[in-house]
């Protein structure tokens, strides 16, 4: 492919105009069209992008003949209606996580994808992360052992959305990271619960708990909360061997690498027959990491795969599992708690 690879926008809030930036500086791509149904976003838009046609209304953008590839930047409740309208015009589609709010239309858009031979690709931010990679290349040389528990709380005090809860805003990221460090086994039972404090027309959870365990013998716990005098966006890995931290607010020492655990081999039985284990507490590393900003990364992959024929990290199928994830802990949560098994 020797033209560029010529992209709209559909939703430029909060979040779309750090993804346009993003992309913009991508050699191949070429900003064409803007959509946004709010006429002062839409002109910041056109600040920012002086030569891109701005568009209120979504089918416009969709319809244009001299637009390849569409970023759905919407609330996520419009993810799927767009979405489906833009594969079926043939259009390579990035969609901003969650894919879709159900399984089966996430079903939906990757049979349309395949059908129509175009790239789907979802906002999974933190699989193109240095810190979330370095971690995995340390999980896959065998540094961390067997992977016992991975615990992540992403919490702070700032956008409160009104259309999904804090589980389906937040937690997408940390079930994308785990999923990843697991080589993207699926749980085989989740349970979550989720608490509402604020007063709002429809109750949706700003407080979320969510345990996932896996064949592997695996536990992954997710908090979600919205309502935190901190901001927190920290995952605690805990192998057999090491236990490794990665903390994203922590920009000096954002992966650390403990050498503690239990000895194994240590484990025996005193003259009383009770068990002793010994504790291992030895170095601490914190390796050098060369973060690039991940979502200039993730945007070049979308660009890369399109014009490579190529499949992006994070995939449609990236995102099934995901909804599939949140949608059984939306059936948990609503049964205050009950374990979801998964087949
Ligand atoms: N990957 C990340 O780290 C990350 C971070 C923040 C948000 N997000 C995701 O990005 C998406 C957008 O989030 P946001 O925070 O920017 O939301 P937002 O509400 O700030 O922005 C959505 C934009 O869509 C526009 N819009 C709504 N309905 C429309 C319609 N029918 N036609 C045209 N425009 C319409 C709104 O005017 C608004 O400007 C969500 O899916 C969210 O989960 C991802």
């Amino acid at each position: 492919m020797t033209s560029k690879t010529r992209i709209a926008q559909i939703g430029f809030g909060y979040w779309g105009p750090n993804i346009l930036r993003a992309i913009s500086s991508h050699g191949d791509a070429e900003i064409v069209a803007v959509s946004d149904n709010d006429q002062e976003q839409l002109a910041k838009a056109g600040r920012q992008f002086p030569t891109a046609a701005l568009c209120t209304d979504i089918d416009d953008v969709i319809a244009r003949n001299d637009v390849d590839a569409i970023i759905v930047a919407l609330p996520a409740g419009l993810h799927f209606d767009v979405t489906k309208k833009a594969l079926e015009a043939g259009k390579h589609c990035f969609v901003e996580k969650p894919l879709a709010l159900t399984t089966s239309d996430c079903k939906t858009l990757l049979g349309l994808a395949a059908r129509k031979n175009v790239v789907l690709m979802v906002g999974h931010t933190f699989e193109y992360h240095g810190a979330v990679r370095k971690i995995k290349a340390l999980i896959d040389a065998g540094e961390v052992g067997e992977i016992y528990s991975i615990i992540a709380q992403r919490m702070n005090l700032r956008r409160i959305r009104q259309d999904v809860d804090a589980m389906w805003n937040l937690a997408p990221h940390d079930f994308s990271i785990a999923l990843y460090w697991l080589n993207q086994a699926m749980p085989v039972s989740i349970r979550a619960q989720g608490f509402s404090h604020l007063p709002r027309p429809k109750p949706l959870a700003d407080l979320t708990y969510l345990t996932m365990e896996f064949a592997s013998g695996a536990v992954v716990h997710i908090i979600s909360s919205w309502l935190s005098p901190e901001k927190i966006r920290k995952v605690m890995l805990v192998g057999s061997k090491k236990m490794v931290t990665y903390d994203d607010v922590d920009v000096e020492s954002m992966v650390q690498i403990h050498d503690k655990g239990v000895d194994l081999s240590s484990v025996v039985t005193t003259d009383y027959g009770e068990y002793q284990t010994l504790v291992r507490s030895g170095d601490l590393v914190i390796p050098a990491l060369r973060i690039t900003e991940p979502l200039r990364i993730e945007m070049y992959d979308f660009v890369d795969c399109i014009r490579q024929g190529k499949t992006p990290v994070a995939d449609g199928q990236s995102g099934l599992r995901v909804t599939r994830i949140l949608e059984a802990a939306s059936e948990s949560m609503a049964r205050n708690g009950a374990p979801i098994k998964f087949e």
